[in-house]
């Protein structure tokens, strides 16, 4: 639990407080849960060794700072050198002092070291006998580690046979992706199990579970490669020499998965200035990875200089740990508060005990929907793993079953829309207000009139209030059918902000068909998917004949979303046809309607195939879809925009310059991977412009985006 770490005062707070450790210690290398979080266990340690640093003659035996980490458990396998843990620090002077106390054991300045994640699973050795794959150990003790042969197979990355018939141990960390975090909880649940809290807790009972009816993958990640004791002396000897850099190529040679391949690849470093550099490019790239990290291991990278360096019995010297704030941290489930967004979908909320990750203190966090709950098996009352990273919205993982109490209570499920009393629709999994977008008119029609849809001005939050609660406007169409005496009708609505506003809802009546749809709110689309339909189909008459398998041909749908999209405009079609016969513009500038003989059903793309999705987005000029923009000085090349424009572009919104993207051919992203062509990296930008430099992706300035696209920069948007 985040419960405050207090200073120890006394012997006996002292020996509380390193039981309490042992515990939790324990409580994680076994892969059970702890009840502790990792901040709250790091804070616990520091405090247990600012006390033997005053009372050393006091130190118990058992404590956590003066042994192997974890070392509750008895493994039964020995390792044949000792697996260590890591030495920590929190801060670049703290990283500085360790620098400075490393060349003193050296005897000179380390001008090499290499900097990588430290990636948060469990640490296993994987021995193989000439190339074959014989034994899986936990680290255990670190001195003995228990047998988990049986999990070969299981873990990819760790193949069974190397490329090369050598008889090596390679050490490395078992985690989780969260991909396959979320099948493994569903997997388990299935089965009627409890949902493991959080992906290291899943690959730690994962990993030890013996005679499961069902597997579920993990994954390895290499990051020591040594020699055994059967090991040809020649090669044990060069092993022993190589630099970890070159270990690292070496293993990867031999076919074992390490972070070569990742958005934060192992690196080398020449001074602390420049390790600290990357300590800060892996930070900033850690919310968008697809597997967790909970810092940055930096080891000095020459095997002369960690053999002067040595080791202690507990950890290495020559390595160090520079530990990221924690993203998860135990809190209590208060209450479930269901809300009602624009669309009508009735979400429920994490009402939290406040807690504070990573400098934000958090109290709500999202519950997805009411299935995921039940999956979860989620209480009032249970302590509860809460994930934050970035600036994603923090959601709440699992219960942490085993401190309930017995007074946890269950949670209602809504029997009627908490907003309007309406039956609700349960057909889905997102349950919603059987009054669809009507029953949150006003938070609909803020949307709708929003910046990056309609873009009416001087139609803000509270004006749609006022129009709503005096029943001139009951969904979008109405807002073009007002008259001036009707809005001269108004509170605070003199001559000239009615006729401004008359005149911004006839501007509106022409914005492109991309926004239109937008404006629409159609579940499962927002403002990039409806650019793609718009410019797919060209108008809205296309768009409404669509069926499903039409509908497929747009990039990015698959078989799941389009039919839910063309089921939600036909449930539109009435609204459709009154913004039609109010005026509204129905045709995306630009874009020609599909060619009938080309609609011959889907080309084999799978949904959610990003190569297959990639691939179609490159079509353009002369292929079958011919509405695709034709070339463009972007044709086939996926965008990101990062930071703040400047110049030219300085007053494009993000959603402006995603449209100006595709008006020049390409295709906008907001996430950079190796498919992305370029990152417009403008003022301010951060991991995103970190990503692009650590994956090689071409980064452009806003000046040089503006030269590239100048032709289609000055089209207007409406
Ligand atoms: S090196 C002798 N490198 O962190 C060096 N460890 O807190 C010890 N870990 O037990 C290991 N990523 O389970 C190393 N890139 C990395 C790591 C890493 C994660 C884990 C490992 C270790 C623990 C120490």
């Amino acid at each position: 639990m985040t419960t405050p770490v207090a200073a120890i005062v006394d012997a006996p707070a002292y020996a509380q407080a390193v039981e309490d450790a042992v515990k939790a210690s324990a409580a994680y290398y076994t892969g059970g849960t702890s009840p502790m979080d990792d901040d709250t266990y790091d804070r616990l340690v520091r405090a247990i060794t600012a006390w033997e640093d005053g009372h050393p003659d006091q130190v118990l035996p058992d404590s956590p700072t003066g042994k192997v980490a974890g070392g509750a458990v008895e493994g039964d396998v020995p390792h044949t050198v000792a697996m260590l843990s890591l030495d920590n620090v929190f801060s670049p002077d703290g990283f500085t002092a360790w620098t400075a106390s490393l060349a003193r054991r050296v005897g000179h300045e380390v001008e090499r070291f290499s900097v990588e994640p430290k990636l948060d699973g469990l640490a296993v050795a994987a021995r193989y006998t000439r190339g074959r794959l014989e034994r899986l150990i936990t680290r255990g003790d670190g001195t003995a580690g228990e047998d988990v042969s049986h999990a070969i197979g299981t873990v990819e990355g760790l193949p069974e046979v190397l490329t090369e018939p050598v008889t090596v141990e390679v050490r490395g960390e078992v985690l989780m992706t969260t991909a396959q975090f979320e099948h493994a909880n569903e997997v388990r649940t299935a089965h009627g199990g409890q949902p493991f809290a959080n992906p290291r807790g899943a690959s730690a009972g994962t990993l030890r579970a013996r005679e499961r009816a069902y597997t579920v993958p993990m994954t390895f990640f290499g990051y020591g490669l040594l020699p055994l004791p059967d090991t040809d002396p020649e090669l044990a000897g060069r092993l022993r020499e190589l630099p970890h850099s070159a270990s690292m190529v070496r293993t990867a040679e031999l076919g074992v998965n390490t972070t070569a391949g990742t958005a934060v690849p192992g690196t080398t470093a020449g001074t602390a200035e420049q390790v600290l550099a990357r300590v800060r490019e892996i930070a900033a790239l850690r919310a968008a990875l697809p597997f967790g990290i909970d810092g940055i291991v930096v080891k000095a990278d020459l095997a002369a200089d960690q053999r002067a360096a040595g080791s202690g019995s507990r950890a290495p010297r020559w390595a160090v740990a520079y530990k990221l704030p924690a993203v998860e941290k135990i809190t209590r489930l208060l209450e479930v508060e269901w809300n009602v967004g624009r669309t009508g979908v009735i979400a429920p909320r994490a009402v939290l005990e406040p807690v504070v990750i990573d400098g934000a203190t958090i109290t709500y966090a999202t519950l997805h929907n009411p299935a995921d709950i039940t999956r979860r098996d989620l209480r009032l009352g249970d302590h509860v793993m809460v994930h934050r990273a970035g600036d994603v919205i923090p959601r709440v993982e699992a219960p942490v079953a085993h401190l309930r109490t017995g007074a946890e209570r269950r949670i209602v499920f809504p029997e009627v829309c908490p907003r309007c009393g309406s039956a609700i629709d349960t057909g889905e999994q997102r349950w919603r207000c059987g009054n669809g977008r009507n029953c949150h008119l006003v938070a609909s029609l803020s949307y709708a009139a929003g910046r990056d849809q309609l873009d009416v001005e001087g139609l803000g939050r509270t004006r749609v209030v006022q129009l709503v609660e005096a029943g001139l406007v009951t969904d979008l169409a109405d807002l073009f059918t007002l008259t001036r005496d009707q809005l001269l009708s108004l509170d605070r609505m003199g001559g000239t902000s009615t006729d401004n506003l008359l005149a911004a809802l006839g501007t509106a009546k022409g914005r492109p068909l991309s926004r239109v749809l937008c404006a629409l709110g159609v579940r499962g689309t927002g403002r990039s998917m409806s650019r793609r339909i718009a410019r797919h189909f060209a108008t809205m008459d296309h768009v409404r004949a669509a069926d499903s398998t039409a509908m497929q041909q747009v990039d990015g749908i698959g078989t799941e979303k389009a039919p839910s999209i063309v089921a939600e405009l036909a449930e539109l079609a009435p609204l459709i046809d009154r913004l039609v016969a109010a005026g509204v513009n129905m045709t995306e500038p630009g874009a020609t309607p599909p060619d009938p003989a080309a609609a011959d059903g889907p080309t084999g793309a799978s949904e959610g195939s990003q190569d297959m999705q990639g691939a179609k987005g490159t079509q353009s000029a002369g292929s079958a879809e011919g509405q695709e923009p034709a070339g463009g000085p972007l044709a086939g090349m996926t965008v990101v925009v990062t930071g703040a424009m400047t110049g030219a572009l300085e007053r494009l919104g993000r959603n402006e310059m995603n449209e100006l993207i595709e008006r020049a051919g390409g295709r906008s992203s907001s996430s950079v991977s190796k498919k992305t062509a370029l990152v417009v990296a403008g003022e301010g930008a951060g991991s995103k412009r970190a990503r692009a430099e650590s994956l090689g992706v071409r980064l452009a300035t806003p000046d040089e985006f503006a030269a590239l696209v100048a032709d289609h920069l000055g089209q207007p948007v409406s």
